[in-house]
């Protein structure tokens, strides 16, 4: 993933780069740098293995300023986290390059600048992007021109920025696959991958579109498209405040997030429901004409939101006749599909970055295998949105924390509502879409009731510090909330935790269960209860520890295997979204006293904008 941040300006910009890339941690923490076109025109660089923290200690006792440079937060791909491979990366003494994304054809491009005299002192594709950048900016004497050429030679996915010590007022980049924004100054620029890293010094955002070149200066921008063709694309101003960032009285980010989720919630219906109805809540040309037409559904999307999709379809066809499919981005983009009739490709994303869910979604455009394309997404500018002919919004806000929490219970929601505007497109008015809107609207109030248990399960949470391996367990539209706590518990604690259907445990998870094995199961009342006792009794008798977020009507009684955490009774349709809160706080309450770096749990990333 990595993230990217560049800055031409009449004042110094280390500190205005430093901040970008704490912005951008998110993206990647393995190692950070920064490269600076000092006084005297010298090139000059400075990278740490670790967080943005590590860096900014180490330039503190090498301080180097200038008013032009490039920053980077790493992932690690190709090679390991480790000073030599991070960003910056240096061609001689006057060009470097930072990047983000994956140069497929890299090990042939070694070979031949290999032959070419150039040597490598790491191990990434990014040290080869560097030279053959600098192999054509010899050959044409121009960073730009060097750029459009080198940028012919590169497969894959790729973000760059670089700096040259012979045009020191100029950062050239280029855009193919993964995002990368122009941040538009008063006598300055900046250049990002996304807007959160430059909103301290600007409001005005440049999109690039995949195969942009641009060569960015203090007074002038300039984009060349895929062709090479010079290119005007339109500025759009930011209406996300700075401060929709900061950490307030919490702890961890995750914290704050998981207690944001009554506001976040209330942030996605506002406006969108009246007293029987949904209103339009999709941007793009004609939805409810679309929704009409709609006779398949295909969901797509990883991780987190893979799982809201699931609970998704779960609810598509219980209360349409249509048939809906879920699919991981990363399976679904390399498989062949069959034709379907009037098919809806919905995508979920907290980012909108996601390159495999970008990736799907470009297939299916490609082989016009849709009858329309819907993302149901956090960011407004996100490349997701931007590609599909449709969108709905989430409005979490920022989400900071790797582990997603607030951005998960508002896909939930906008799947509600998406759900209620398809049967009142295809049936109008019925009583499921009232239902839906009259559950939906005590929503953040019960979520609320439920953050109060945040107390009894900090408590709870000591019975699992020495742990080893959980099995979480659910039954219908609880399956996939049991895989997102596990999902969880395992990306923050470290924890190896599992989800079952419940029905699935004597096929041969069962076998697991002793006393060191605590078992973690999500008991709503709805149709499926007794079956989940009956599991839960299976359990009992093989001497596994139970833990049970139950409904206060459930009937559950607690004994010495079995702990009963009450719920208030809600209604159905809401009881994935309810039932995940607890799931969230354990997790997070487990790796406190586990003592992870919570908001930055190790190998993982926020947003994933390579394969
Ligand atoms: C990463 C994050 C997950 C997230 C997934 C999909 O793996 O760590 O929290 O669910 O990407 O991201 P998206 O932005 O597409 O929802």
């Amino acid at each position: 993933m990595c993230g990217i941040v560049g800055a031409v300006a009449q004042r110094p910009v280390s500190e205005i780069l430093l901040e970008g890339l704490r912005r951008l941690e998110y993206r990647g923490y393995d190692s950070a740098g920064v490269a600076l076109i000092t006084q005297g025109s010298k090139l000059k660089r400075v990278r740490s293995l670790g967080k943005v923290a590590a860096l900014t200690e180490k330039l503190a006792y090498e301080p180097i300023e200038g008013k032009v440079g490039i920053a980077h937060t790493r992932w690690a791909t190709h090679g390991k986290p480790a000073e030599y491979n991070a960003h910056p990366h240096f061609s001689g003494e006057d060009l470097a390059l930072v990047h983000n994304g994956i140069i497929e054809n890299y090990v042939e491009l070694r070979e031949r600048l290999g032959e070419l005299g150039y040597t490598f002192s790491s191990e990434t594709d990014t040290e080869v992007a560097t030279h053959l950048l600098d192999y054509h900016v010899k050959k044409s004497a121009s960073l730009l021109k060097g750029m459009l050429s080198a940028r012919q030679e590169f497969t894959g996915a790729y973000a760059l920025a670089a700096v040259c010590a012979d045009e020191p007022n100029t950062v050239v980049i280029a855009r193919q696959g993964s995002p990368l924004i122009i941040g538009v100054g008063i006598g300055e620029n900046f250049i990002g991958s996304d807007v959160q890293a430059m909103l301290p010094v600007t409001n005005r955002f440049i999109y690039l579109e995949n195969g942009d070149v641009a060569r960015v200066t203090l007074h002038k921008i300039e984009i060349f498209d895929a062709a090479g063709k010079a290119v005007e694309r339109p500025i759009r101003e930011s209406k996300l405040g700075d401060s929709s960032i900061d950490l307030g009285e919490y702890r961890h980010y995750m914290l704050k997030e998981i207690f944001e989720q009554p506001k976040a919630i209330t942030a996605t219906l506002e406006g969108r429901l009246a007293q029987h109805q949904v209103l339009s809540c999709l941007s793009g040309l004609n939805p409810m004409a679309v929704l009409a037409q709609v006779e398949e559904i295909q969901i797509i999307a990883c991780g987190t939101s893979y799982h809201a999709g699931l609970i998704g379809r779960h609810w598509i066809e219980t209360y349409t006749d249509i048939p809906c499919h879920v699919e991981v981005a990363s399976e679904y983009r390399y498989r062949r599909q069959p034709k379907r009739k009037n098919l809806l490709l919905i995508t979920i994303s907290q980012s909108g970055e996601t390159a495999d869910t970008l990736a799907a979604l470009e297939k299916v455009k490609q082989s016009q295998a849709c009858l329309a394309s819907l993302t149901i997404c956090n960011v407004m500018e996100s490349s997701l949105t931007r590609e599909s002919d449709l969108s709905l919004m989430t409005m979490a806000g920022p989400e900071i924390g790797v582990a997603s929490t607030k951005a998960f219970t508002t896909q939930l929601v906008a799947l509600q509502l998406l759900l209620a505007a398809l049967i009142q497109a295809q049936q109008g008015e019925t009583p499921v879409s009232r239902q839906l809107v009259a559950d939906l609207a005590q929503l953040p109030q019960l979520v609320q009731q439920v953050l109060a248990l945040n107390p009894v399960i900090e408590t709870l949470a000591e019975r699992f510090v020495e742990k080893h391996h959980a099995l979480f367990l659910g039954r219908g539209e609880q399956y996939p909330v049991a895989l997102e706590g596990a999902l969880k518990l395992k990306e923050i604690s470290y924890i190896h935790a599992e989800a079952y259907p419940a029905g699935e445990l004597k096929h041969g998870p069962l076998a697991l269960v002793d006393s060191e094995m605590p078992i973690i199961a999500v008991a709503p009342n709805t149709a499926l209860l007794e079956k989940l006792k009956s599991n839960l009794e299976e359990v009992r008798a093989r001497g596994g520890e139970l833990y049970v977020f139950a409904c206060k009507t459930a009937n559950l009684v607690p004994n010495e295997q079995m702990h009963v955490l009450e719920l208030p009774p809600v209604p159905d349709l809401l009881a994935p979204i309810v039932y995940t809160i607890p799931l969230q706080l354990l997790a997070y309450h487990v790796a406190i006293l586990k003592g992870t770096d919570v908001d930055k749990p190790r190998n993982l990333a926020k947003s994933v904008t390579v394969e």
